[in-house]
This record gives C-alpha cells, structure tokens and sequence, in this order.
C-alpha cells in the first residue's frame, strides 16, 4: 500500500458520521490498496464521546486504517486533506424545516470554509452534509474562496435514492432498474424529484408508471418529506440512510457515472437551468474518474416540472438572503 487518502469528517460523534467511519476506513470507499487517515472534528465538549469512537475504529483491525486523529480545531482537523464531510451540525426537530436550523447552523460554515481554504491539500473535494446542506455549502464556499467552485458538493444523494427505491416499489422493478432520476434544487420539501426525465428498464419511467396523479400528488411529497417521515417514525433524523447517501456519493465521485445515467448533488450553478451563477442547487451530474462534477444539460421539463423548478429556486434565493451577513463581499 503506498497511498494515504486524508479524510476530514466533522460531527464525527454524532449519529449519522457513527454509521459512516467504519464504511470509510474498510476499504469499501477508497480501496483495499490505499489507507485513510481519519481526522475528525467535533466540539471541544464532545470530545470524549469522539474518544470513544476513535476506540472503536481502533478495535476493528481494520488493514486500511492509517490512523485516527480527533481535534476539536478545524485547522488541525483539515490540515492536508482530501477530502472533508461536514456533517457537524444540529439535525431538525419534529415540526421544524431544514432552513429553521440557518440560524444556528449556518455560521459553523463560515469557519470552516476558511479552515478548508487555509490547510486543506490542493485536491480537497469538499460534502456538505450539515442541513440545510444547499446554503452551508454555499456559507462554506464563499468564506474558502482560494479552493476552486468544482470541489464543492451539497448532498442530494439520500433523496435521490430515497425517489429511486419509491419508483422502483410502485414500478414492481429492482432498484438497479430505475435510472437518470434527478433530485432538482434544494435539499428541502421544496426538492423536484424528477420523474419526467427518470427511466425504469433504460425507458421513460412514465410508460411504467402510467398514473400520472400518483407521480404528481404521492411520489413527489413523499420524496419531498422523507426527512420529516423517518424523524416521525424513529424520533432521530436518518443516520444510516444519510451515512449511506455520503458514501454513495463519494463512491460515484471517485468511480464515476455508469455510462448513459447520472446522479443527483447540489453543485455551484454556473448558471444551468436558469438559476443564477453562483447558488448551490440540485442538478443531475455525471463524472468520470474522479473529475468534477459535470451538469448534465439539455434536459426538458413539461409545465409541473418547470413550476417545481420556480419554487425551489426562490426557496434557495430566500435562504441565501438570510445568511448575506455570513457571505464576504
Ligand atoms: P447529531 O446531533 O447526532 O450529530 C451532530 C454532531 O455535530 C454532534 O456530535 C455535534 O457535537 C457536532 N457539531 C456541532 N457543531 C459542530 C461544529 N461546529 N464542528 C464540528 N462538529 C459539530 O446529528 P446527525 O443526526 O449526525 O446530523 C448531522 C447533520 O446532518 C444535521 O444537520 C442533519 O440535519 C444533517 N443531515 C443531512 C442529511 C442530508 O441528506 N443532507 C441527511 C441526514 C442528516
Ligand atoms: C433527511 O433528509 O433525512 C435529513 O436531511 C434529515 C432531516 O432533517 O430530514
């Protein structure tokens, strides 16, 4: 083994980074060839609860594991990495939308993207995790402005799986049959996940499932609100959905796309799609080998999509207004 990847993860004793260091450190993300380094990040009062973790990680034997640094610093935690998932930030609350954790969340980003800019290594790709992911990103990109606008990423990927595994069920279909899904905008109840453009079986989605009602009034809301339905359901918001969703993310980042199909993340807009250069947004992405994130163009959209479009822009323009005291000039 001569490679060391350098992994950042913040948050690293919460709940969703506990279902997420083993997968990281096993070799299942990186390879049985290349070792991880884990440098994770939490609050000075977590710290021994990280301990532990890190004990843990130790236990596990596992041969891919380089090592497990814990700092309560970011500019210790970030020092010489390749990668960084930032997780640390309060989850919501039953009755609370993601953008309601703004307030308290967003301010974290703006540290961290300067610590990102300051010491991280020259290929630092970068996932936001940490609601409401869309505009942390873009706090954490505007205050680390030296790394370029193609490392950074806000997660889509557990929504994106989550349209997958409804339109997989109702279509009586394996997951590996439905493809070209797209979780458009924000990770919000406002999100397009869209069905117009998906394929079950390599063909439109929409000659499988011909209840154009189900799609428009049950598939898209359940999407939409599956953050909310799993906080009901187990009083915690998702953690190993959430964990997998990073992983799977990161994965596609470094194998690329399969040929013909693409994934869903939250990118810096260049201006694609009509939304303004500059926001991060939901976009259908393909990459190969590790190169950025590429947005997928050309797709069309029929009236319901092309509304659904329109609100979940203005949301994200709405929560980039809020925290304009975070964003440097
Ligand atoms: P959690 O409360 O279990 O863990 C969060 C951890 O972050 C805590 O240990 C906390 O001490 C730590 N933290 C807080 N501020 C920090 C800071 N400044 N630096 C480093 N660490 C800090 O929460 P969780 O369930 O693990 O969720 C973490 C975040 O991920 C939440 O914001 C949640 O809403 C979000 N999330 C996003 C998605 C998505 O699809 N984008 C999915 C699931 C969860
Ligand atoms: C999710 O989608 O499960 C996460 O963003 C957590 C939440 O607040 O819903």
């Amino acid at each position: 083994m001569s490679k060391t990847v350098r992994v950042a993860v913040t948050g690293a004793a919460g709940q969703v980074a506990y279902s997420m260091l083993a997968r990281l450190a096993s070799g299942e993300v990186f390879g049985p060839d290349v070792k991880v380094r884990l440098q994770l990040l939490e609050i000075t009062p977590a710290l021994g609860a990280l301990e532990g973790v890190a004990m843990e990680l130790d236990d596990c034997g596992f041969a891919t594991l380089d090592g497990v640094d814990v700092s309560d610093d970011p500019l210790k935690a970030f020092d010489g990495v390749n990668w960084a998932l930032l997780v640390g930030a309060a989850p919501r609350k039953q009755g609370m939308e993601r953008k309601d954790l703004l307030g308290l969340n967003g301010k974290i980003f703006v540290g961290q993207g300067q610590a990102l800019a300051r010491r991280a290594a020259s290929d630092v790709r970068v996932l936001i995790v940490g609601n409401p992911c869309n505009t942390n990103c873009l706090v954490a990109y505007k205050n680390g402005k030296d790394i370029p606008h193609d490392r950074w990423s806000a997660m889509t990927r557990l929504d994106h799986n989550r349209a997958v595994s409804a339109l997989a069920k109702k279509a009586g279909v394996p997951n590996g049959a439905v493809s070209n899904v797209t979780i458009w905008g924000n990770h919000s109840n406002t999100q397009f996940p869209d069905f117009t453009n998906a394929k079950i079986g390599g063909k439109p989605a929409t000659e499988s499932i011909t209840d154009r009602a189900w799609l428009e009034a049950t598939f898209v809301p359940a999407v939409q609100t599956r953050g909310a339905a799993v906080i009901k359901a187990r009083g915690l918001s998702s953690a190993l959905s959430a964990a997998n969703g990073a992983i799977d993310h990161v994965k596609t980042w470094l194998a690329g796309t399969a040929a013909g199909d693409w994934t869903s993340s939250a990118v810096i807009s260049k201006g694609e799609y009509g939304v303004p250069a500059g926001l991060v947004f939901g976009y259908p992405c393909t990459t190969t080998n590790g190169s950025p994130w590429q947005v997928v163009e050309g797709l069309k959209h029929d009236a319901f999509g092309k509304e659904r479009l329109k609100i979940t822009l203005t949301e994200l323009l709405e929560e980039q207004d809020a925290v304009k005291e975070l964003l440097p000039s």
